[in-house]
């Protein structure tokens, strides 16, 4: 929890800050603040919650609950001592729950207000606009891991994958399995330059940074992908790419609406039109054997699988479909079927590096 005393810090210290957007909330909330020294964790954890429920915002009880436990030093309310939910706050500590509750109180989702939030047991920096990690997400970094352990001919990587992650955003995913793979490294690209940022700072809070390699690209671009041939083809492709329908676009929550970045979310009318420059990209940069793992809506499986059937040149198969935790079909598992037309593996230059030049 290193980064709350900071982020409270400069929460509080700018004058100009309770006059910017959020001030309203402040000062509307001010009249009730709590006296110092009577109210305990417990009871402010009560007091917000039933303050949240009256404004309508989701999860009222959870969003008190980390913000309390977060502003104590806990990463979460069921984790701290009775001793702890129990004695009186201070004002400092009433203050900065108090802060940190106004920006809930406009909708900033919990992961922004915090700071940081986990994926699979990584501690990730996270800040508006870049993408929050979802728990599916993280069902999708089980199965790769699933796959490159238990079946070796999946990857046939001596030394360990070289793993090309479209779409990093905060660096979930590539971070995740470079902890979860000893051997591995990682090409991480990523559009935005708040994602890039944003990886990198993660890669560095978890020493990871001498496996992964972190390029801003857009693969929308015609010829992206031979900005990725420095690197040599890769054993893996996964992504979470973009892949909601324009038209669902609207129905998102206001926490994803007012905070995250549209272009994180946004697949065009079908969904698709990010996904289909990534199985380009799985295309020219994958080994053969290689596979590419995809998250996508529950739609998708279909058109995918139709699209790939009227692209015969891209040598890449649909193998396997799995659901998520509420039983949708959510993941995909795309393995190149032999050489591409346009990019021959032989084509590629000089043997593969053991690290990833800089
Ligand atoms: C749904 S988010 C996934 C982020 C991260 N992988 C995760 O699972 O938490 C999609 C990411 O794709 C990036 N992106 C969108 N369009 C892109 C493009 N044309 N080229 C590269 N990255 C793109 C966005 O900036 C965003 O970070």
């Amino acid at each position: 929890m290193e980064l709350w005393g900071g982020m409270l810090r400069a929460l509080l210290s700018g004058s100009g800050r309770r006059g910017g957007a959020l001030g309203w909330a402040f000062s509307s909330w001010r009249p009730h603040l709590p006296q110092a020294g009577l109210l305990s964790a417990t009871e402010l954890v009560n007091q917000w919650t039933a303050i949240f429920e009256k404004r309508g915002i989701p999860e009222a009880r959870e969003s008190s609950e980390y913000i309390v436990a977060h502003v104590l030093g806990a990463k979460t309310f069921q984790s701290m001592s009775p001793a702890l939910r129990t004695q009186p706050l201070t004002p400092w500590q009433l203050q900065c729950i108090q802060e940190l509750s106004s920006h809930r109180l406009q909708r900033m989702p919990v992961q922004y207000i915090l700071g940081e939030w986990d994926f699979q047991g990584l501690s990730l920096k996270m800040a508006p606009p870049v993408f929050i990690p979802r728990p599916e997400t993280e069902e999708l970094v089980d199965w790769v891991l699933e796959e490159v352990t238990q079946k070796p001919h999946v990857v046939e990587a001596q030394g360990g994958p070289l793993v090309l992650d479209v779409g990093c955003g905060s660096g979930a995913i590539s971070l995740s399995l470079l902890s979860r793979l000893p051997q591995s490294r990682v090409l991480a690209v990523d559009k935005g330059e708040a994602a890039i940022s944003l990886t990198r700072e993660n890669a560095q809070r978890l020493q990871l940074q001498d496996r992964i390699r972190i390029v801003p690209l857009d693969v929308t671009l015609e010829g992206s992908w031979t900005h990725l041939l420095p690197w040599g083809p890769v054993d893996l492709v996964v992504s979470n790419p973009p892949y909601i329908f324009r038209q669902d676009m609207e129905q998102l929550a206001p926490e994803i609406q007012s905070y995250e970045d549209p272009a994180a979310l946004d697949g065009g009318e079908k969904g698709m039109d990010i996904i289909i420059h990534v199985l380009a990209l799985a295309s020219r940069l994958l080994k053969d054997p290689g596979s590419l793992f995809l998250e996508v809506d529950p739609r998708h499986p279909e058109l995918i699988g139709n699209w790939l059937q009227s692209r015969p040149d891209l040598s890449l198969d649909l193998v396997a479909v799995r659901r998520d935790f509420c039983g949708r079909p959510r993941f995909l598992h795309v393995r190149r079927s032999g050489p591409q037309a346009g990019c021959p593996v032989a084509a590629w230059p000089g043997p593969q590096p053991a690290r990833l030049p800089g």
